[in-house]
């Protein structure tokens, strides 16, 4: 098969590690890619927001299969550019990239299906904030509305914070004001071709920067997968499984669908388990970054047919995707200044004796190089890279993912060191 994978994070470059691995005859084509998806994909240019481009780009190439890994490019409506013409693409329309795209539109969608949900005022004033605040109790949890690259979102009980946090984003329009939902977190994801979902295996994302939980929201420091915890609560990961699909994916699919903006692609489900039940924190429009990274290293059905059942509206034929009992962790190196101002352009050493570690992969998020043939690679962004470990038990993922991430060499960098400790104990 001939596919084109959109972006160019670690999350893209699990994709197309994936895919690699199901079948070493599929000519795979990435833009805009970064350094380490080169030696894995046939790197080409063409611009990822401009359905137009990407369209004529796929028709010229006779691309089988278009994969969109980020979420600008679905709320720029390149899918529907794509699907417009016909040409089998995995990512939402425009409309439908609304459930990301908008926290609003989300909860709106999550009303209309009753799908259990944190109580939330629209608020677009400071008095309508505070009142909010009076109302909901602390902890507060403040949310801007658009995209924000995991920013946008404050959970704080220091009200003078979260009232800053309010005020930094009323200016750009309306935000959410949420109440404090109390529990694990678990990313699920369903691959949708708008009305059948096949449900991937559970991850657990480390969105904090520092150890223990601490310091600002990120894109996600690190995850794991499976979460055998869930067993204790409810039987087995299948059956928790079973509850969201029921209770969260169908009903949203099935909204989305009688609106006439069927969600055809990755319905990720943000949800926390809380002691009154299973509620959605948030939805994205794409695979998780980095729970991708730990999620389809596991995944035994070819990635592929998945994809292009979901494309193409056929997800009803697939059985239900298999995972190996293998477990998987994933730790991402960030630059000096992640979250807040990363420094780019430092060199990046050690990445082979990295790699050399038995059962670990080293996934690109942000490099590029070298300029010279035998030259270092440099950091392009905030998350750089992602070292994955695949073994039988978390002590031994754990251990093979930190010796390796102890052979990377990046001034200045950051990593934190208890991803999976606790499930491990
Ligand atoms: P979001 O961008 O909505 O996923 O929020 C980012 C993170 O903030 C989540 O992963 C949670 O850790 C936290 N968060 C968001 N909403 C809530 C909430 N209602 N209660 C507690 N924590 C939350
Ligand atoms: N890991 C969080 C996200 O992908 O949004």
């Amino acid at each position: 098969m001939k596919i084109l994978v959109l972006g160019s994070g670690a999350r893209e470059h699990a994709i197309i590690l994936a895919l690699r691995a199901e079948a070493a005859e599929h000519e795979i084509l990435c833009s805009p890619g970064n350094a380490g998806m080169a030696q894995d994909a046939t790197l080409v240019v063409v611009d990822q927001l401009d359905g137009g481009a990407v369209t004529t780009f796929a028709n010229e190439h006779a691309v089988d299969l278009v994969v969109i890994g980020p979420e600008a490019p679905l709320v720029a409506g390149v899918a529907d550019a794509l699907r417009e013409r016909g040409i089998p693409v995995f990512g939402p329309g425009k409309a439908a990239a609304q459930l990301e795209g908008s926290k609003a539109f989300a909860k709106r969608i999550m009303d209309a299906a009753s799908v259990p949900t944190g109580r939330a005022v629209r608020a677009t004033s400071i008095a309508n904030v505070e009142a909010a605040f009076d109302d909901l109790g602390a902890p507060y949890v403040v949310k801007a509305d658009g995209l924000a690259a995991g920013k946008g979102v404050i959970v704080t009980s220091n009200r003078a914070e979260a009232l800053a946090h309010a005020a930094h984003y009323l200016p750009a329009g309306p935000i959410l004001i949420e109440e404090f939902l109390a529990g694990p977190e678990v990313s699920l994801f369903f691959l949708s071709d708008g009305d059948t979902v096949r449900a991937l295996s559970p991850a657990q994302d480390f969105k904090r920067a520092y150890d223990g939980d601490e310091g600002p929201n990120t894109g996600g420091m690190g995850a794991y997968s499976p979460l055998p915890w869930l067993n204790e609560q409810f039987g087995s990961e299948q059956e928790f499984v079973e509850l969201v699909t029921e209770q969260v994916a169908l009903p949203v699919i099935r909204q989305m669908d009688a609106e006439g903006t069927p969600f055809i692609g990755l319905l990720y489900a943000g949800l926390i388990l809380t002691a009154s039940g299973v509620k959605v924190i948030e939805f994205n429009a794409r695979f998780g970054d980095p729970e991708t990274q730990v999620v389809l290293p596991r995944l035994i059905t070819p990635l592929s047919e998945l994809l292009l059942a979901a494309a193409s509206g056929n997800l009803e034929d697939q059985p239900q995707p298999k995972f190996s009992d293998d477990v998987a962790i994933t730790v991402v190196l960030a630059s000096e200044g992640y979250p807040e101002a990363p420094q780019t352009g430092r060199q990046i050493s050690g990445l082979a004796d990295a790699a050399s570690v038995e059962g670990v992969r080293i996934i690109h998020a942000a490099t590029a190089g070298p300029d010279a043939p035998g030259g270092d690679l440099v950091a392009t962004g905030g998350r750089v890279l992602n070292v994955v470990a695949v073994r039988s038990d978390f002590t031994a993922a754990r251990a093979q993912a930190y010796e390796s991430m102890g052979r990377i060499g990046l001034d200045g960098a950051h990593f934190r060191s208890d991803i999976a400790a606790r499930v491990a104990e």
